[in-house]
C-alpha cells in the first residue's frame, strides 16, 4: 500500500507538470544549492510537534491560508509594519499560531545555505510533515516557490467562511483552479485541530426563526456544543475539537459528516451536491482513498505560486 501511495503521488506530480500547474516547481529544486533542506524543515517540525500536539494542525492551516491569498508565497508569515496590517492580524486569524516553527527552520536553513530556501517552500514542507507526524500519508513536495512582498489583512475576506454553502465553496475553490474533488479531499484537513465557538455558534442557537438549531446538525451534537460554548462565555479559547481524534490524521471527519456531526456549515455542506456527497461516502469508507486524494489535492493547492524573492527573515520582506 505504501509503495502504491508513493507511486500514486509521483503520478500526480507528473500529471500536474503536464497540466503545467506549478510548472516552475520541482522535486530536486534544492539538490545542488541546499541538499537536505527538506530534512532540516522536518527536524524543526518534529521537535516542535513533540512538545506541543497542536503544532501540526496549526502548520496545515497556515499553509492553506497562505495558498488561498496571493498563492503560496508566505504572505501569511509577514508581520504588520507601520500602518500595513498583515494577513496574520486579519479577522480569520483565530487558531493561527506556531509561527515560531517556521522561524526555527528558516534560521537553521540560513546557517547552512543563506538566501536559498524560500519561506513559502518551508511552509509547504512543514504542512506535509504535519500530516506525516499525525499518522497521515507522505509525499515528495515540489519546491521552488518564491516569497511575496505584500500581505494585507483586508484580503483575508477572500478566504472561504465556515458558513459557506456548497456553491460558495465551489466558487472559492474554482477561483484558485481547485475542483470539487479537491474541495472534498482538502476539507479533510479538518480531521486535525480545534475551532473556537465563534466559528460555529451560529448553528447551535437562534439559527433561524423556524429552528433554534441548524437542521443539518445532529441535535445531541448541537447540545454538546452548546455545553462547550455557554451564552455568557467566560472561558477564553472555548471551542471544540474539529473531530473526535484531533491529533490523528484519519477519515473520522467524513464519518462524522454522515452522522450530521460536521462542525461547520461548510463541512456539512459537502453532502449537498451529488458529486461531493459521493466523495464523502467514499472517503468515510476508505481511508486509503482519502489519503490518495488528499495527497493529490495538497500538491495541487500548494502549487499555486505567486512570490518574487527569497526572504532572509520569514516575517519581513527583504
Ligand atoms: C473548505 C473551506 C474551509 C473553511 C471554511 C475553513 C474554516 C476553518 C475555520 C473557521 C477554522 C477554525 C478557526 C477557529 O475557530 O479557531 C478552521 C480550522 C482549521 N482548518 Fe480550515 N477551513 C477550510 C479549509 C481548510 C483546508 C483546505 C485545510 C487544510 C488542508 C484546513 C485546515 C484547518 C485546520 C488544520 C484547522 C485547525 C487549526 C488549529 O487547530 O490550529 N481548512 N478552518
Ligand atoms: C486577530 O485579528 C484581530 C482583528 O481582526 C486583532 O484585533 C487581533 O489582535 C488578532 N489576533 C491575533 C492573535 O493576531
Ligand atoms: C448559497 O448561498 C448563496 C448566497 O447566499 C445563494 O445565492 C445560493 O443560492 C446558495 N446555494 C445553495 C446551493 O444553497
Amino acid at each position: 500500500m505504501a509503495s502504491f501511495a508513493v507511486l500514486f503521488s509521483h503520478f500526480a506530480i507528473l500529471l500536474l507538470s503536464v497540466l503545467s500547474l506549478g510548472s516552475s516547481l520541482s522535486l530536486d529544486y534544492y539538490e545542488k544549492t541546499c541538499p537536505g533542506a527538506d530534512f532540516i524543515v522536518t527536524k524543526a517540525v518534529r521537535a516542535a510537534a513533540y512538545k506541543d500536539k497542536t503544532v501540526p494542525a496549526a502548520l496545515l492551516r497556515m499553509h492553506f491560508h497562505d495558498c488561498f491569498i496571493r498563492g503560496c508565497d508566505a504572505s501569511i508569515l509577514l508581520n504588520s509594519v507601520g500602518n500595513n496590517i498583515a494577513e496574520k492580524d486579519g479577522p480569520p486569524n483565530l487558531s493561527l499560531h506556531s509561527f515560531f516553527v517556521i522561524d526555527n527552520a528558516k534560521k537553521e536553513l540560513e546557517s547552512y545555505c543563506p538566501g536559498v530556501v524560500s519561506c513559502a517552500d518551508i511552509l509547504a514542507l512543514a504542512a506535509r510533515d504535519a500530516i506525516v507526524l499525525s499518522g497521515g500519508p507522505t509525499w515528495d513536495v515540489p519546491k521552488g516557490r518564491k516569497d511575496g512582498r505584500i500581505s494585507k489583512a483586508s484580503e483575508t475576506i477572500q478566504l472561504p467562511s465556515p458558513s459557506f454553502n456548497i456553491s460558495q465553496l465551489q466558487q472559492s475553490f474554482s477561483q484558485r483552479g481547485l475542483s470539487l474533488d479537491d474541495l472534498v479531499a482538502l476539507s479533510g484537513g479538518h480531521t486535525l485541530g480545534f475551532a473556537h465557538c465563534s466559528s460555529f455558534q451560529g448553528r447551535i442557537r437562534n439559527f433561524s426563526p423556524a429552528s433554534n438549531v441548524d437542521p443539518e446538525m445532529n441535535p445531541s451534537f448541537a447540545a454538546s456544543l452548546r455545553n462547550m460554548c455557554p451564552v455568557n462565555n467566560k472561558v477564553k479559547n472555548a471551542g471544540s475539537n474539529m473531530d473526535t481524534s484531533p491529533t490523528t490524521f484519519d477519515n473520522n471527519y467524513y464519518r462524522l459528516i454522515l452522522q450530521k456531526k460536521g462542525l461547520f456549515s461548510s463541512d456539512q455542506a459537502l453532502l449537498n451536491f451529488p458529486k461531493t456527497n459521493n466523495l464523502v461516502y467514499k472517503f468515510a469508507s476508505s481511508k486509503e482513498a482519502f489519503n490518495r486524494a488528499f495527497v493529490n489535492s495538497m500538491i495541487k493547492m500548494s502549487s499555486i505560486t505567486g512570490g518574487q524573492e527569497i526572504r532572509k527573515n520569514c516575517r519581513a520582506v527583504n
